[in-house]
């Protein structure tokens, strides 16, 4: 049998190739990974362990929360508030950052987390996920504020998603590449089965929420309107669709065999620049998809030069197959 490589050795042997990975990072991303297990684990549970439904309760962004959001928002910050290595986190469910409390020690790292990707889909048992950024304290100053998370994503110390689908399987980057661990539920450990994973730069795969199409800005339209003149069309070539309305989902199949995702912005609500937020999705996302070779933009510029100006800004996103993302963003920046 093949020797099985453990998150804890790929962390220590990253560290020691590269130096990317100090004590307390190390200890970081084994704290989300041990989350994202009690995250699986009630997430398999289902109706059994109660976690359906709605929690009658709204985000700031106004998105009715699922009781798996709370659940998992919780998992995150009680399994990282003590181990020293977290000066704050920030979340998609919650208002305002999250300081360690003053009885724990505090550490110079940033944590931000989507806890649960693709809440429409828990109740239907369709796959989701949990995404989450680390970024580093700049400066000395003390206390921490929102304004210290405010940093480009290509500032990004890690990044990484888990998927809860058929397996279970965590996505990390520490900036040498992308790695894919899978759940082992028997032995409760992360095993590595793909390193170094590589987006093809060609595809004939996109994935986007089509029925927005009325809404879109001509670039968009121009750009799926080819694809789906398939063979006789500019594009010479037949695509297929793919949407399964969890961003970890759609973004595991394009590491996994390319395409393209895109959700950009719409004429629904014409002052948001998008959906996805920057700071818990599209940047830990494009940090992944850049890893691998792959290319993340809004349109017009890459996100992860984007500095943010508030803690919950969304963002259009375009990423995927490199070819594919360099065409749509062409589209857009000829339109001006
Ligand atoms: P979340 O569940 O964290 O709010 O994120 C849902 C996001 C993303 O995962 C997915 O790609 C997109 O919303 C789906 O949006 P539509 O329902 O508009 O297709
Ligand atoms: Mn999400
Ligand atoms: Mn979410």
């Amino acid at each position: 049998m093949a020797r099985r490589i453990s998150l804890t050795q790929y962390l220590v042997e990253q560290q020691r190739e590269h130096g990317h990975i100090p004590a307390e990072l190390r200890l970081l991303i084994e704290v989300v990974a041990r989350a994202c297990k009690t995250i699986a684990i009630s997430v398999n549970k289902g109706a059994l362990g109660e976690v359906l439904g709605s929690a009658g309760t709204e985000n700031i962004q106004g998105e009715v929360q699922k009781k798996l959001d709370i659940i998992a928002n919780e998992v995150l910050i009680e399994a990282n508030e003590w181990g020293g290595h977290l000066a704050a986190m920030a979340s998609e469910e919650m208002d305002s950052i999250h300081l360690v409390p003053n009885r724990y020690p505090q550490g110079e790292y940033l944590l931000l987390f989507d806890p649960l990707d693709g809440s429409s889909n828990i109740d239907v048992n369709v796959s989701i996920g949990t995404i989450f950024s680390v970024l580093r304290k700049v400066g000395h100053h003390r206390g921490i504020s929102e304004q210290d998370f405010l940093q480009a994503g290509r500032a990004q110390a890690a990044a990484g998603y888990c998927i809860f689908g058929p397996q279970s399987m965590l996505v990390l980057t520490v900036g040498e590449g992308v790695a894919v661990f899978t759940l082992d539920r028997e032995m409760g450990s992360w095993v590595l089965t793909a390193d170094r994973v590589q987006v093809p730069a060609d595809t004939r795969e996109f994935a986007i929420n089509m029925s927005n199409m009325r809404h879109w800005a001509a670039p968009m339209r121009r750009y799926v309107d080819e694809c789906l003149a398939g063979q006789e069309g500019p594009r010479g070539k037949d695509f297929n669709m793919r949407w399964v309305a969890s961003m970890v989902a759609d973004v595991h199949r394009i590491l996994t065999r390319g395409g393209i995702f895109m959700y950009p912005w719409d004429k629904r609500e014409p002052d948001k620049p998008g959906k996805l937020r920057l700071l818990y999705e599209a940047n830990p996302m494009s940090f992944i998809v850049e890893q691998a070779g792959g290319m993340a933009t809004d349109g017009r510029q890459r996100i992860l030069d984007i500095v943010p100006t508030t803690l919950h800004q969304r963002v259009s996103v375009m990423l995927g197959s490199r070819n594919e993302v360099e065409r749509v963003t062409a589209y857009h920046r000829e339109a001006g």
